[in-house]
């Protein structure tokens, strides 16, 4: 029963593919094989490369002696970013098994290949943030007062629903919906936001090196699944057309002010800003990753998958 009702909602044409007059037909014997040129495919090859480090691997002996000599302003804001980091890390992998569901029941193998590392990935990520958390700042309070109104609208109710739809609505609008949410706000503009805020504070002032390298691992890692978001609302949007468009442009419409706001909020809890930041240079940053990433899917509107798939695209993402 519970298998029928499985397929009752995937499109017939998904499980013919997987069929012919012999039976069930798996790609990887079948002619086709497996597709390395395809985006989602060239970033599992790096992800085998370059997502393998690991959180426990990383000395965090000087950052613990550096973060002895910290003022109460500067270990604040940095506890404040590692709580936003450590709760938005969970989400993101408590949150996507539904995305890598759709993809595995549409039967695109590649894709749901990458997603397996991307997941691992995440989790890596959650155990990085927990490790400074233990070992250096040698914390076990509950950190969730520092998530302001619109951290908790996003990480916890937009994002959930986003992905959790998918649970009983695999339409291209719902998986678009999820994209945008999931890889396009919430990794695009909010992680990869305070990944270059923790990064400029640790690097310009010579501080934690084992968190620094972390961060460097990090933001390699997240610039795949930014990749992977930007190709897989490029393709719905090859598939589907403008409607799909429009639905990516209202749910970044709904979306962009809150995360923006996300970013406002972390800065006004300090008279002075400790580390001599400037928060104008993080809303900056965060539009111009925003923009460069939406052209692109826009550009997707005069696209084939032919176009999309070729090797040279995918270099070109503003990842
Ligand atoms: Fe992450
Ligand atoms: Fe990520």
């Amino acid at each position: 029963m519970l298998l029928h009702d499985r397929r009752s909602r995937v499109p017939q044409t998904r499980w013919a593919m997987r069929k012919n007059a012999m039976g069930h037909v798996f790609q990887t014997t079948s002619q086709r094989g497996l597709n390395h040129n395809l985006p989602p495919m060239r970033l599992w090859h790096k992800a085998k490369k370059l997502g393998t480090w690991d959180p426990r691997a990383i000395s965090l002996d000087r950052d613990i002696k550096d973060w002895r000599a910290l003022s109460p302003d500067q270990r604040d804001l940095i506890v404040r970013l590692t709580s936003l980091f450590q709760a938005g890390e969970e989400a993101v992998t408590l949150d996507l098994l539904p995305l890598i569901m759709v993809v595995a029941e549409e039967g695109r193998l590649e894709e749901e290949m990458f997603l397996t590392a991307f997941l691992w990935e995440e989790a890596k990520h959650v155990e990085a943030f927990r490790r400074f958390l233990d070992e250096v700042v040698c914390t076990h309070e509950d950190l969730s007062h520092y998530h302001t109104p619109n951290y908790s609208r996003i990480f916890y109710r937009e994002l959930p629903a986003a992905l959790n739809r998918l649970r009983h609505d695999s339409s291209p609008q719902a998986q678009a919906e999820a994209s945008v949410t999931y890889n396009l706000i919430v990794e695009g503009v909010l992680a990869e936001t305070g990944y270059h805020a923790y990064h400029a504070i640790l690097k310009r002032n010579d501080l934690l090196p084992g968190m620094l390298q972390m961060m460097e691992y990090l933001k390699r890692d997240e610039s795949r699944h930014l990749a992977y978001g930007v190709y897989l609302l490029s393709r719905l949007v090859i598939e589907h057309g403008d409607p799909i468009w429009n639905a990516i442009e209202r749910r970044m419409g709904e979306l962009l002010t809150p995360a923006i706001e996300v970013v406002n909020e972390l800065f006004e809890a300090y008279p002075v800003l400790p580390f001599d930041l400037q928060v104008d240079e993080f809303i900056a940053f965060a539009m111009a990753q925003f923009q460069a990433r939406s052209s692109r899917i826009e550009k997707a509107r005069g696209q084939t998958l032919e176009q999309l798939n070729r090797v040279d695209e995918l270099e070109q993402m503003p990842v």
